[in-house]
């Protein structure tokens, strides 16, 4: 028997009609088991699949070992495959067209009960903490092979195009991508410590000073921040760098190549050329850096029309430079409940909405009579003519509005936006990448009375010259650029500074002293002095865009071994407390805060 000689044959999910008659020894768990007085049915699973197992009673010994087999015990059989007749044919499993009856049963390993049925999801901590089981479930095989697919795609594509795949530190220091750092002591140098990336920015940048020309890297990044659905403290990006490069040739290489993985991998073609849109129209129309096209809804600004009104909190912001006035078209919304519609106020409140007014047009033709609201009796009738034709609401809308200073009406309005755009089924099929581009080089924290950058201190601005720069900041755009796909930031990227003085300047005007910058990034600053060539690049979300590809909702459904939003591992219960000698040999002390 040749087949016998191999310690498995074949996969279970595999077995077809052309192996009717063969002998076949497979391996796997045995998913459900069911006694019948004249067979034992096992179906055996593994990743490939289903296969049903008839154990018969003439077969003494498999018999009686089928028997004792529990729920994902797992097992060994040795059997040949035959057809099964008409009636028993079972057109729901791929392999349903044939069993396999078994000579021999080898129970690899018992299974204590399980703490959850594989076909039900439970809990995330009883998900995290038993993740071997999670991970057997169909679902999780499927989203981490596809991963996998995601991954060997990039790479053939960009190793095609002559990107050399390079590692860098993890033992390192700090690279601010604005989160805090994790931090390693260091044994051999007492009382210093190394960071775990951000990302691998500088190292990136210096090897297209050191002349590598294209780099990528499938790279591990640590940030400590407030997790969310879509960020982990460790998460993996696509790293990008070029040199000798503008925008456009950096945007339309990983434009091409985010089109070739979604084709490959998932069978999507993707518009070409994505669309563009700068920051301020995506802040504008949609109170968003990272529009979701899917939803048609667009805010609309209505100052000019309140601009008089002795509605206080309207007519502030409507006549400050700084205030924004937004409306909120929805079609049909008419139909949310009084209770609907109250509820979204919390909602806004946590994205700082001090409130959100409404208008329910229930008979356009009444005019202010077919209204309701707690604010038209705030409003003229030019007001409110001039409303609805601006948004061009009808009978069965509503209107709804916010009001303040313009960064914060529109985040929550944007907010607002994808919530009724939700609950209004609203959000269509399909996806829609963009290009967010000119974000404004710095902006300016009233807090803190300092200017902040946008993206990492790297990034070029798109003045070039250092005097114009120091003089007006803030009108600078930054040559950075994010690319967007339904509502997702899945890549974020620019052309760097290359130049020593320009990269001096921007630290400056960021607040950071010369002093500091030579300790924090003197390496850089120096390697800025040798010839360093124009370069810009990119990185890219691979959670956030395997979980796009896998239609899941969050990034820990395509992450092996997540952290909880406590960024603690369940299953190894990291992070933990070390013996005090380990301690003492770091020069580290532990100091417990008083509640
Ligand atoms: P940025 O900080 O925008 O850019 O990160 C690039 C992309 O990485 C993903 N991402 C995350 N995914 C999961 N969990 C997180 N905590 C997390 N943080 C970021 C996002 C994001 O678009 N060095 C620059 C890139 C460059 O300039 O080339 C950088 O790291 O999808
Ligand atoms: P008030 O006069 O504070 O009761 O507000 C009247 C209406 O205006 C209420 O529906 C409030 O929710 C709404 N409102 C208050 N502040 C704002 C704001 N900044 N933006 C939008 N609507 C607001």
């Amino acid at each position: 028997m040749s087949q016998s000689t191999s310690y498995r044959s074949h996969l279970c999910g595999r077995i077809d009609e052309s192996q009717i008659g063969n002998e076949v020894v497979l391996c796997g768990w045995a998913d459900s088991r069911r006694q019948h007085p004249n067979a034992t049915f096992i179906d055996l699973r593994d990743h490939a699949g289903i296969v049903q197992v008839v154990v018969e009673p003439t077969n003494d010994s498999a018999f009686s070992v089928a028997d004792r087999v529990r729920y994902e015990y797992c097992l060994r059989v040795v059997g040949t495959v035959r057809a099964r007749s008409g009636s028993q044919i079972n057109e729901r499993l791929a392999t349903g067209k044939i069993e396999v009856v078994a000579w021999s049963v080898e129970v690899l390993n018992a299974s204590a009960s399980l703490p959850f049925m594989l076909d039900e999801t439970p809990g995330e901590e009883a998900r995290l903490r038993y993740r071997y089981l999670d991970i057997r479930r169909g679902a999780m095989q499927r989203q981490l092979r596809l991963r996998t697919r995601l991954v060997q795609e990039i790479r053939r594509y960009l190793d095609a195009q002559d990107f050399q795949d390079i590692e860098t530190p993890i033992l390192t220091k700090a690279t601010p991508e604005g989160a805090r750092d994790y931090l390693v002591p260091s044994r051999v140098n007492p009382g210093q410590f190394y960071a775990l990336p951000q990302s691998p920015q500088l190292f990136k940048q210096i090897l297209m000073m050191a002349g590598m020309d294209r780099y990528y890297q499938i790279a591990r990044c640590f940030r400590d921040e407030d997790l969310r659905a879509d960020r982990q403290p460790e998460f993996t990006q696509l790293d990008i760098e070029m040199a000798f490069v503008r925008e456009h040739d950096v945007q339309d290489r990983v434009e091409d190549l985010i089109r070739h993985v979604f084709r490959t991998v998932v069978g999507v073609e993707l518009e070409n050329p994505f669309p563009r849109m700068p920051y301020s129209e995506a802040m504008q129309r949609f109170g968003s850096d990272k529009p979701d096209l899917r939803i048609a809804l667009e805010l609309v600004d209505v100052a000019d029309y309140v601009k008089t009104s002795d509605f206080k909190v309207f007519s502030g912001p409507a006549n400050d430079s700084g205030g924004r006035v937004a409306a909120l078209l929805v079609p049909g919304a008419a139909t949310l409940t009084r209770k609907q519609i109250d509820d979204y106020g919390p909602y806004v409140a946590r994205y700082g909405a001090k409130g959100l007014a409404w208008i329910r047009i229930d008979d356009l033709a009444k005019g202010r009579e077919g209204m309701t609201s707690p604010i038209t009796k705030f409003l003229s009738d030019d007001a409110l003519n001039g409303i609805v034709a601006a948004t061009g609401a009808t009978s069965g809308d509503i209107i709804f509005f916010g009001a303040g200073p313009y960064k914060i009406v529109s985040e929550f309005m944007g907010a607002l936006r994808l919530a009724v755009g939700r609950d209004m089924k609203l959000v269509q099929d399909g996806w829609r990448p963009l290009w967010v581009v000119d974000f404004p080089m710095f902006e300016f924290d009233a807090g803190e009375n300092r200017w902040m950058s946008l993206h990492h201190p790297f990034t070029a601005p798109s003045i070039d010259d250092v005097a114009t720069l120091k003089a007006n900041p803030g009108d600078a755009l930054s040559r950075g650029y994010d690319m967007v796909l339904n509502g997702n930031e899945i890549g974020g990227g620019s052309i760097r500074i290359h130049r020593p003085e320009l990269q001096s300047a921007v630290f400056d005007l960021l607040g950071i002293e010369a002093d500091e910058a030579q300790v924090k990034f003197g390496f850089l600053l120096e390697a800025l002095r040798y010839g360093c060539p124009p370069h810009g690049g990119i990185a890219f979300g691979i959670d956030r865009i395997a979980t796009l590809m896998c239609g899941v909702d969050s990034i820990r459904e395509v992450i092996a071994f997540p952290k909880t939003a406590s960024a603690q591992c369940p299953l190894t219960e990291a992070p933990s407390e070390v013996p005090e000698k380990q301690l003492q040999e770091l020069s580290v002390r532990v100091v417990r805060k008083e509640k």
